[in-house]
């Protein structure tokens, strides 16, 4: 345990260190520690020498690059001069190389029906869609909202628009309309392409009437192309609306891919921000290409004999770096579902990866929460030996859930990659090589090539060894967000104006004694408890290490004496919540922590309130910890459906 005046205390004790098998590291391109350093060394000795040559290396240039970065700070550019495109890359590459037959997506729909696509496959759906998009007039720079279900011709849809300079912006299938037209609104959409429906446990979701909703505000979308996926009713407007099997009916599969600028915008993806105003995050060609495909090789080791399976949304970062662009540069084998993993049984992920022989598993701590409240029988009923690498973004993964990851899954055998980035940094900045890094679970472990981050106190200074403090990283990179959208003032104020020169992430971490960070959450939820700053993730952490609990969010809430009472929102496995077991985790915690961190207050719950993409919202449950509405001492249990609703008008 330590302390800083400036810093946050960090009170998990957790010395738990796995290295990679001898067998893994055997194969692996990066094979020790020795390894991962001289990499690293390389490529923060000189930053720009060492991406000029990765991006000589690894991206096909139509016309080479003069000038590897320009930064008119806080504005980067990479790669200065150069074109290239995105599509070509991602398949063109293939297939010119004689790599056309190889499979590029096993999809499998909900419902259980399946298709397979090869590299040659995809090219070829992909240049016709770019023709059929050419036909109803849209032009390079404009931009093109996509609202659909995880079928392949939603990173059809992408990569057909990268393939002609349109910049995509994909929106998550189970938004609202409102969410839906105010990114068509804030990006000036011209286009939407989105499906008839698409199948979430067991039911159609009726995409095309959501879609309806938003294009009546949606004043810039002249057309949408509808796939057609479930059959449903979907109502078309004369004039505005096409079906997309009858625009490419005709279309030529031949569309030469355009040569974009180094920084042409790709896409835009709007994340949540803390005002309402959806943030448009933008991504440029040359350098979110080539940081999206050398961080996918390098985290997951990745070999052509490899059967990839992320299971995120093409609707967040995750998809767009590490379906889409990343994989499909490095021509990957991929697995695509398209539903929920709980339909119609549990044990839906173990029954996939047995199937394809996954060997790569890349999901999120929420989907191991629920796994592990699922319970060990739909696992065991599996052959899960295919696997050999297993990954975690999105949120922290507490120390016993990734126990959990990998002793059941895993079998033990498997390195696990807990990928820290943020959709803003375009692809993972930290991260362990799994053949060259011991893993300790909770911890990210070590920055990739180029990257530097460093956790300064309030005072701006690097805070200690195992002192909390700001995370910043210190040198641009070429995966970085280069704007928002039409707000450059926003950018500047938001990343780069509380510490001088450097990016601000807004998550708090602290470097241990071997250089491994441990994210400790968003500095906005540290909470301060009579002085002691404390991050969520560690008291959470305490509490789900505890046999009955599966999920634990841990707020602040204002307090007379102390300054912030700790509030905790506790979802159980099996247990029936009561006044014991109230007092069995306030032991429990006091044991793991200390006095310091014992909740004041327990509440149990069902289930927790998330964002879109499976967050534990911490700022909703700080209200209602603070709020008017009941104590939560005189009933075990909660009826959350406030937050339930909450939660259905909240967007990521
Ligand atoms: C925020 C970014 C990264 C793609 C999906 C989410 C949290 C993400 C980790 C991790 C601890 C993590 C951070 C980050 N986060 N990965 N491995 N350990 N925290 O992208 O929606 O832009 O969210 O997610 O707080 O800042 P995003």
């Amino acid at each position: 345990m330590s302390t800083s005046p400036a810093g946050i205390r960090n009170v998990l004790n957790e010395t738990r260190v796995f290295p990679p098998s001898e067998q893994f590291a055997s194969k692996a391109e990066f094979n020790s520690m020795a390894a991962y350093e001289s990499l690293y060394n390389e490529s923060t000795a000189d930053i720009n020498a060492f991406w000029e040559k990765q991006a000589r290396d690894h991206i096909h240039w139509f016309e080479p690059f003069h000038t590897t970065f320009e930064w008119n700070a806080p504005f980067a550019k990479w790669f200065v001069g150069g074109k290239t495109n995105v599509a070509f890359n991602c398949l063109d590459a293939h297939v010119l190389a004689g790599r056309g037959d190889r499979v590029a997506f096993h999809w499998e729909g909900e419902p259980g029906d399946k298709r397979t696509l090869s590299y040659s496959d995809v090219h070829r759906e992909v240049c016709k869609f770019s023709n059929a998009l050419k036909k109803l007039g849209l032009k390079k720079g404009d931009r093109v909202s996509i609202y659909m279900p995880m079928v392949p011709e939603l990173p059809i849809a992408m990569l057909a628009c990268a393939r002609i300079g349109l910049i995509h912006s994909v929106i998550f299938g189970g938004f609202s309309s409102e969410a839906i037209a105010d990114r068509n609104n804030d990006a000036q959409a011209k286009l939407l392409i989105t499906a008839d429906g698409g199948w979430r446990r067991g039911k159609v979701l009726n995409l095309k009437q959501t879609a309806n909703e938003a294009l009546e505000k949606s004043p810039s979308v002249e057309h949408c192309i509808v796939l057609q996926r479930t059959k449903n009713e979907a109502a078309m407007k004369e004039g505005r609306d096409v079906w997309w099997h009858d625009i490419v009916a005709n279309e030529s599969s031949d569309c030469p891919a355009e040569p974009m600028d180094s920084e042409d915008s790709l896409f835009i993806l709007y994340t949540s921000g803390s005002t309402g105003k959806p943030k448009g995050i933008r991504h440029t060609t040359a350098g979110y290409n080539l940081y999206a495909k050398r961080t996918f090789q390098w985290v997951f080791d990745h070999k052509d004999e490899d059967i990839f399976w992320c299971t995120a949304d093409c609707g967040w970062i995750t998809g767009h770096s590490y379906i889409v662009y990343g994989p499909m540069s490095a021509g990957a084998t991929q697995v695509l579902y398209e539903g929920a993993p709980n339909w119609p049984e549990e044990d839906r992920f173990w029954e996939i990866i047995e199937r394809y022989k996954v060997s790569i598993l890349y999901t999120a701590p929420t989907a191991i929460r629920a796994f592990i409240k699922w319970g060990d029988h739909h696992v065991d009923k599996h052959d899960l030996s295919s696997l050999r690498l297993l990954g975690s973004v999105g949120e922290g993964i507490n120390p016993e859930a990734w126990m959990w990851y990998f002793e059941k899954i895993g079998g033990g055998r498997c390195p696990i990659v807990d990928t820290w980035w943020q959709t803003e940094t375009g692809g993972i900045m930290m991260s362990p090589l799994p053949g060259a890094i011991p893993c300790k679970p909770g911890s990210c472990t070590r920055p990739l090539p180029g990257i530097v981050p460093v956790a300064l106190g309030e005072d701006l200074q690097e805070v200690g060894v195992d002192h909390g403090g700001m995370l910043c990283i210190a040198k641009p990179w070429p995966g970085m967000l280069r704007g928002i959208w039409g707000d450059d003032a926003r950018y500047q104020e938001q990343y780069w104006t509380r510490v001088p020169n450097h990016y601000l992430t807004g998550d708090n971490a602290r470097k241990d004694e071997d250089g491994y960070y441990w994210i400790m959450g968003r500095i906005d939820d540290v909470i301060n408890v009579s002085g002691h700053r404390l991050s969520t993730i560690e008291v959470e952490s305490a509490l789900v290490s505890h046999p009955a609990v599966a999920e634990a969010a841990a707020v602040g809430r204002p307090d007379e004496i102390k300054g912030q009472a700790i509030a905790v929102f506790v979802t159980l496995k099996n247990h029936q919540p009561d006044e014991a077991l109230r007092e069995a985790l306030k032991k429990h915690v006091r044991k793991e922590i200390g006095a310091l961190a014992v909740p004041d207050d327990i509440r149990f719950t069902s289930s927790l309130p998330k964002t879109r993409s499976g967050k534990i919202m911490r700022r909703l449950l700080r209200d209602i910890a603070s709020g008017k509405e009941g104590t939560g001492d005189t009933s075990t249990l909660e009826d959350f459906t406030v937050l339930a609703k909450l939660r259905s008008d909240e967007e990521s």
